[in-house]
């Protein structure tokens, strides 16, 4: 098989056999196949696109090119959930615990953040002593002892894609429905778990900008994950202004552990219960969503999934004391509020030049090496619909710089006030096949 053979191929609008995908996974992979060649392949797919056969495929093989993690040691139904991206995004936080304490099995592997988005695991490691790296064994025995468990993703974890993620990145090949479905369900299918629940956002701060294409990427995913063999459903979801209030690592955790008491942000709350819902369905610990919801209620408002959430920081090193006082996350030196210029109402938060902007005090990094400051960060006082008066702050600004007016611009070059505004649709639809 040769290389050129098979880009001609699929620049032609061919479709490639399993095979064939096969050699060009793993000859990218052990670097037999340069670059050069993977990029024209990848520019091929952006334009010709790929047949479900084909992406899946592709995903499997992805997913083959390097360890395979077990989970059959665990007992129960194991769920994933993965949210394709966007700002303030705290719903793994709150869920991992609250779908636990209602007995769902919950092995997460999560990412870090770069540029306008956040990571779980960077939000985690801002509770003190917090570790997110755990030894294979270690994981299973805590996520079969107390049902819930959070870690990095393992170096060997689909190397296929991440190469071809790099090269993507610089060969304006990133935002192809094929490339990122096989790139995030390679990642979800080497992870192990039984059942896949996707959260795939759509808006200003995420990849797909608008209603129709997060359809075609949402039914695209569900399509190869249940041909891999796994359960996969996704809901589709507004990212275009930020989830919740808060950006930045430790304001989020706060945020998280807020809504585990019950007093968290509605647009948070209501897409915890929906994911979650679908979680405990797939997980067979509730026969309809209402009931999985009412179960899922009930932990949350009894406490228990806030215990579950301190039993988890226990677990994995972390100081549970910053459940009750959030000053033991340290503090951010300097605090301002941006005014509102005109009264009027909230009309437009653009999610991703927000995230820029908590990226620019330090929330977030613009390459791979930065390190972060889990301090600092944005809270929005006026959410997309709210009311304002001149005067009002529309968002409170933690930084630990004195230099923050290129970050107040940005603030105000996000937000727009206009004379009416809507609360946006939080859910825009269940993809099931
Ligand atoms: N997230 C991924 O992991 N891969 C993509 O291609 C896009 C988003
Ligand atoms: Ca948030």
């Amino acid at each position: 098989m040769r290389m050129v053979d098979l880009i001609e191929k699929k620049r032609d609008g061919g479709s490639l056999s399993k095979e064939e995908i096969e050699f060009i996974v793993s000859g990218y992979t052990d670097g037999s196949i340069p670059d050069y060649q993977m990029s024209a392949f990848l520019m091929s797919t952006f334009f010709q696109d790929m047949s479900d056969e084909e992406i899946t495929h592709l995903t499997l093989a992805m997913a083959h090119s390097g360890d395979m993690i077990d989970l059959a040691s665990i007992d129960g139904v194991k769920v994933d959930k993965h949210s394709t991206g966007g700002v303030g995004d705290t719903t793994t936080i709150v869920l991992a615990p609250l779908v636990a304490a209602v007995g769902v099995p919950v092995a997460k592997m999560s990412g870090r953040g770069l540029g306008h988005t956040g990571g779980t695991i960077d939000k985690l490691e801002s509770i003190p002593n917090f570790k997110v790296e755990i030894p294979s064994d270690d994981f299973i025995r805590l996520v079969n002892d107390t049902k819930v468990a959070v870690t990095g993703q393992s170096a060997d974890l689909a190397p296929a894609d991440k190469k071809m993620y790099a090269l993507r990145d610089v060969t304006a090949t990133v935002n192809s429905i094929p490339l990122i479905a096989s790139s995030i369900m390679s990642k979800k299918i080497a992870s192990g778990a039984d059942a896949i629940v996707l959260d795939v956002t759509t808006g200003d701060g995420a990849f797909m900008k608008n209603i129709d294409d997060a359809k075609r990427l949402a039914h695209t995913m569900v399509r190869i994950g249940k041909l891999a063999g796994r359960q996969t459903m996704a809901v589709i979801s507004n990212m275009s202004e930020p989830l919740g209030n808060a950006i930045g690592n430790s304001l989020e955790v706060i945020e998280a552990i807020e809504m585990l008491k019950g007093t968290g942000p509605k647009d948070l709350e209501e897409l915890v219960y929906t994911l979650g819902s679908q979680m405990v369905v797939l997980a067979k610990k509730a026969e309809t969503l209402e009931e999985a919801r009412a179960l899922l209620e009930e932990a949350l408002h009894s406490g228990k999934a806030l215990d579950k959430f301190r039993e988890m920081i226990i677990n994995q090193g972390g100081d549970p004391s910053v459940i009750d006082d959030y000053t033991k996350f340290g503090e951010a030196k300097y605090v301002y509020e941006v005014p509102a210029k005109q009264a009027g109402f909230v009309s437009d938060i653009q999610a991703e030049s927000i995230g820029v902007a908590a990226m620019m005090l330090g929330a977030g990094r613009k390459t791979k090496e930065e390190s972060i400051d889990y301090t600092v960060g944005l809270i929005l006082n006026k959410k997309v619909g709210a009311e304002v008066t001149e005067g009002d702050s529309l968002v409170t600004v933690y930084s630990n710089t004195e230099n923050v007016e290129e970050v107040i611009q940005k603030i105000y070059d996000s937000i727009t006030i206009g004379d009416s505004a809507e609360e946006p649709k939080l859910i825009h639809g269940i993809v099931t096949e």
